[in-house]
């Protein structure tokens, strides 16, 4: 029986510079899927490329004194490195210059010509010479009473444009009908009503669909004074790069629909109106589904390069490896919502998931096994309650993966292999190998709980592997797998595969774990060089004070760090009373989560704003899922109950240094 296929795109970007972490995110996201499928034997297709044409290229070429080909080639070439160092498994990587897209852009383009879906007319807008750009009255920007250029505020004239325009109108009521009748189409959901409400309700417009002033695209090759104007340039690449419309469109039929196209929320609106439209005219098949991913911020703002703040995967991946990227990527933020990209809490998941939860399990499992059973995984006996709820938990886990990554929940996804890998941790302290392994009457319990641990071990491994696709195998190294049939998603759907006898070898630490201060400052550092450090004098050397008994010396009190911090928001944490979770604003931009038992004597809505005490520097904890990074002090009223330490005055700002 033939394979079921799987389909999947990324956007096309622009090679207008070097990618970002942003474009990163939606290319990892298809990959780990990709890899995903594959594991479960589907036939997949993953497809990436370069969008290059438009005036935005024309102009960055020109400024850098080369050809626009020349430009984007070099691009090009560093993407693919990029894509490289990420590990990212692309199948195709089109470009729209490319010829093969070209010549089908010009067929496509004079069908809908012919068949009257395109039309020429003139294009009136208000026109910015320098910046050869159009702009509709409501984009221009007011400045000291005259309508200006919102790029370069300088004023802008009426101009009249020939152009060609697609008849979008004809198709409204068809694409409404369409979305309204098919609910996966949009994912998430919101965007869908997004679309109806914000741009087919209200009349959906016909599109310009060429220009005279741009002469960086292709050309329209029964009027070549006109090129195709990006967006039919652009959609068009997912089915040209199938090779559709050529005597070689063995792909096109085998892959086509597409199952999935990746996509950021700014341009949800091009693929699920204006391309649907398109293949509808061309009497082609819609894509399944179009899955409009939310923003990695940074601040209140999209990254984006004109902006400044962009932040660039190779720095990171060079100090942490590719996989702490991936995993933090596709875990931080739910797929389909924004969510803010710091430094800080990329190293503090490292930590806190990758360098303790996993990397601890894989060691201690390893060194346990070296120890008490010369390294050979021992024969199991009977399973007693304690197992057996490991072994439910390891049996469930790939149908609950599965529904969750079918759904493009990476995050939802890796959080249950994660609260596996805490299970296989508790297990650990419950069963207290070290104690078992004391006496020759616990060796036989000891075996099992090895056994159980090792097995659980591989089963974190194979699950983990579409998102972080290096360290599966250094798992299976440490474990001594060598046979692949113990690598497969078939071999984790029960318990019990991995053959007794195996001989692990302890290997090095997967995650090290990382001085988060440390990397902080040296992360900031890669984008502008400090300059060097002032030596310091060595402090002299002191006798060590003590203090008395009872007491503590003025050093050790100040080794904690105590901060004015006032809280912004508060919530509680849904499964437990007790809880309540607050992000605190501890100075210069940073923010900080943290949980307080504290839900009996206050309400969520009575923190905010309230400028409290808080403990720095206790390592972060996780409590029912969530990182708690610090202690809000209170004071006991004698029976139990608490109350927050607030700090006096309205001019002390939070990071405030208390002591
Ligand atoms: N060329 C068009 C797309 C044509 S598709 C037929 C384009 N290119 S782009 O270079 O601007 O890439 C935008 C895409 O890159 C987003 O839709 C998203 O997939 C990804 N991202 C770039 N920056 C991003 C963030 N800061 N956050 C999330 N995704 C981001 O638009």
């Amino acid at each position: 029986m033939d394979k079921p296929k799987f389909y999947i795109t990324t956007p096309i970007y622009y090679p207008s510079g070097n990618m970002t972490i942003g474009h990163t995110y939606t290319t990892v996201a298809a990959d780990a899927m990709t890899r995903f499928k594959k594991m479960q034997g589907y036939d997949t297709y993953f497809l990436t490329g370069t969008d290059e044409h438009g005036q935005k290229i024309e102009k960055k070429a020109a400024e850098a004194g080369v050809s626009p080909i020349e430009y984007v080639d070099k691009i090009v070439a560093e993407t693919k490195d990029l894509w490289k160092l990420m590990n990212i498994e692309y199948d195709d990587f089109i470009r729209t210059t490319e010829d093969r897209h070209v010549r089908i852009v010009q067929q496509i383009f004079r069908r809908f010509y012919e068949q009257g879906d395109i039309y020429k007319a003139e294009y009136e807008g208000m026109y910015c010479t320098p910046c050869e750009s159009f702009w509709t009255s409501t984009q221009l920007v007011d400045k000291d009473g005259q309508k200006v250029c919102p790029d370069c505020g300088r004023p802008c004239q009426p101009m009249k444009e020939e152009s060609y325009f697609f008849r979008m109108s004809k198709y409204q009521d068809w694409m409404i009908d369409y979305i309204e009748t098919h609910p996966d189409f949009i994912q998430p959901p919101s965007r869908a009503n997004e679309m109806i409400n914000n741009f087919l309700k209200p009349g959906l417009q016909d599109l310009c669909v060429s220009r005279t002033s741009v002469k960086w695209g292709v050309p329209v090759d029964f009027d070549p004074k006109h090129t195709v104007y990006v967006w039919i340039d652009a959609l068009s690449n997912y089915i040209t790069a199938l090779g559709y419309g050529t005597d070689h469109d063995e792909l096109y039929r085998k892959y086509w629909p597409a199952d999935v196209h990746l996509v950021g929320k700014e341009i949800v609106r091009f693929h699920t109106i204006y391309w649907p439209i398109m293949l509808h005219a061309l009497d082609l098949p819609l894509p399944k589904q179009v899955f409009g991913h939310g923003w990695l911020l940074f601040g209140a703002d999209r990254m984006s390069k004109s902006k400044g703040n962009v932040v660039y995967p190779q720095p990171i991946v060079a100090r942490y490896g590719v996989d702490a990227l991936r995993y933090y990527l596709m875990r931080e933020m739910p797929f389909g919502a924004d969510g803010n990209y710091t430094n800080e809490s990329f190293l503090t998941r490292t930590n806190a998931d990758l360098a303790n939860d996993l990397g601890n399990l894989v060691s201690r499992t390893v060194a346990m096994i070296e120890k008490y059973f010369g390294g050979l995984v021992p024969q199991p006996g009977e399973y007693d309650e304690t197992d057996r709820h490991v072994i439910d938990m390891f049996e469930a886990l790939p149908a609950i993966v599965e529904k969750h990554m079918n759904e493009l929940q990476f995050s939802l996804a890796l959080g249950e292999i994660w609260k596996f890998v805490g299970e296989l941790n508790r297990y650990i302290d419950l069963t207290q190998p070290w104690v078992l392994g004391k006496s020759e009457e616990g060796l036989p319990r000891l075996r099992t709980v090895m056994y159980v641990l090792a097995e659980g071990v591989r089963a974190v491994a194979v699950h983990i592997g579409p998102v972080m696709p290096s360290t599966p195998g250094r798992i299976f190294a440490q474990l001594g797998i060598q046979d692949e049939s113990l690598t497969t998603w078939e071999s984790v759907q029960h318990f019990g595969r991995l053959p007794a006898g195996t001989a692990v070898k302890k290997g090095e630490a997967l995650f090290p774990r990382v001085d988060i201060r440390k990397e902080l400052e040296a992360l900031s550092a890669e984008k502008a060089p400090a300059p060097a450090p002032e030596k310091k004098p060595e402090p002299k050397p002191e006798a060590k004070k003590e203090a008395p008994e009872g007491f503590v010396t003025a050093d050790e009190f100040f080794k904690t760090k105590l901060v004015a911090a006032k809280i912004l928001s508060c919530e509680k944490v849904e499964g437990s009373d007790k809880l309540l979770k607050s992000t605190l604003d501890i100075g210069s931009g940073e923010t900080r989560t943290v949980l307080s038992g504290i839900a009996r004597w206050y309400a969520p809505e009575d923190m905010p704003g309230k400028t409290v005490v808080l403990v720095k520097n206790l390592p972060p904890r996780k409590m029912k899922g969530i990182l708690s990074e610090g202690m809000l002090l209170c004071a006991d009223d004698g029976n139990g109950n608490l109350k927050l330490l607030t700090v006096d005055g309205g001019d002390i700002k939070p990071g405030s240094e208390i002591g």
